[in-house]
């Protein structure tokens, strides 16, 4: 059986972990390809709050298999805490969560350069979630990192921090910072391994071996492709791959092994930290979707940049990742507001586009909908929905010339519309 794909289809924060939770109800195993604990995936089960920032989406059932890719940075400790966190609550992870040996680990000075860069005066400044994502890629793609398959070998990982601290050391310097050295580095990991060495495996080839037993594999990416380090508005993006090709390499799977990409977009918009935003709101309406929507970060508690639903940009995700199929989320947060609005293209200084992203400042060209002010919490069935808010989806899906999968108009599993099937 071939895997599900499940990515954010804006900047990241549209609700991927109440999808992935839900369906996961029916998946065999959920693997997380890409990021960091720079994520922060928000579920809410039986009125309880669970934030996963490492630990797959599909944790909360028992029955399924948690994989982190090797397309992950894995902060150790961070991990360790996430476990307990989880087990306190009684949900046991013995026997069904795996490491990749290949995933890279993030050290405190990955943090401390990107903290460093974060506040230094000039500069670019991406407005980062200074979790040391940034520097943990760039050891990865300068061939210094180190990999979680390293805790098994003490020697070859103090050779490698030894490495990685030497490249760093001007950077740090050239910052202001203090360069740590490498015994405080080796105190700082190394008493995790006992812990995190039994979780290690091939994540690769379970996935493949799930996937000949008939099992049914979803793929969790993590951000959004606005936020894509290839595809996304560069440089204001992550240092990972958010599309769905990502699950291929963060996985280690060939992408003829998969069927769907389940692409997640909220009814608007909104974007953490600095870059392009064409549909941004400065006004009631803005704060409005920031209130009702709870629209803090859930890893930094920043407020969110809050803004119109881009189709525009949706049309450019369905490009980059494949979608077939959307889920909407959040739609009960656009009750109360008399008109609503959707950005259908932009008019820039090279003339008229109708996909993000582009160098160029953009003026949303917008189409104009009727709101509704009937409240949508736990509405289970398009028919529970009021006519304009049905409008509203049906111009998303013909816009964007995708259908809609999913619609959520509430946090809790319940406050789920499925229009096509299951998982
Ligand atoms: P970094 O991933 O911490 O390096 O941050 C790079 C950019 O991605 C910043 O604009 C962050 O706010 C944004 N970002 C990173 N992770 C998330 C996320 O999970 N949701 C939304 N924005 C994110």
């Amino acid at each position: 059986m071939p895997a599900t794909v499940i990515i954010g289809a804006q900047w990241g924060d549209e609700g991927k972990g109440k999808i992935v939770d839900r369906l996961a109800e029916s998946a065999d195993l959920v693997v997380r390809y890409a990021g960091g604990p720079n994520a922060g995936h928000t579920l809410v089960v039986g009125g309880e709050k669970t934030v996963l920032r490492l630990i797959p989406s599909g944790a909360l059932h028992r029955h399924t298999e948690c994989l982190l890719g090797q397309g992950m940075v894995v902060h150790p400790a961070g991990l360790l805490d996430e476990i307990d966190t989880l087990e306190s609550r009684g949900v046991a992870l013995t026997d069904r969560l795996t490491l990749s040996r290949l995933a890279h680990l993030i050290l405190p000075y990955h943090v401390l350069v990107d903290e460093l860069r974060e506040g230094r005066e000039g500069g670019t400044k991406i407005g980062t979630t200074k979790r040391g994502i940034g520097p943990a890629y760039e050891d990865k793609v300068g061939r210094r990192g180190l990999r979680a398959g390293d805790l098994e070998h003490p020697r070859r990982l103090r050779a490698r921090l030894e490495e990685a601290l030497a490249t760093w050391a001007p950077t740090i310097l050239a910052l202001g910072g203090e360069v740590p050295d490498v015994d405080a580095m080796v105190t700082a990991v190394m008493p995790h391994a006992p812990r995190l060495i039994p979780l290690l495996g091939d994540v690769s080839a379970q996935v493949e071996t799930a996937l000949r037993d008939g099992k049914r594999v979803m793929l969790e990416g993590a951000q959004g492709t606005m936020l894509d380090i290839d595809n996304g508005t560069y440089p204001f993006v992550t240092s990972s791959s958010a599309v769905a090709g990502g699950a291929c390499t963060g996985a280690g799977i060939g992408p003829t092994r998969i069927a769907r990409v389940l692409g997640i977009t909220k009814a608007y918009t909104t974007r953490v930290g600095a870059g392009p935003f064409p549909t941004e709101l400065d006004d009631d309406v803005g704060a409005h979707l920031r209130a009702v929507g709870k629209e803090f970060g859930s890893v930094t508690g920043r407020p969110r940049r809050t803004g119109w639903l881009d189709v525009a940009a949706l049309r450019y995700a369905r490009r980059v990742n494949g979608i077939t199929g959307l889920a909407v989320t959040k739609l009960d947060v656009l009750t109360g507001l008399d008109t609503l609005r959707v950005c259908v293209g932009y008019e820039g200084a090279s003339g008229a586009a109708n996909e993000l992203p582009d160098g160029d400042a953009l003026t949303p060209v917008y189409r104009t909908f009727e709101g509704w002010t009937e409240s949508l919490q736990g509405a289970s069935r398009l028919e529970d929905l009021p006519p304009p808010a049905r409008a509203y989806l049906d111009f998303i899906e013909e816009a964007s010339e995708t259908p809609i999968d999913l619609i959520s108009t509430g946090p809790g599993r319940e406050s789920t519309i499925e229009k096509t099937g299951g998982f």
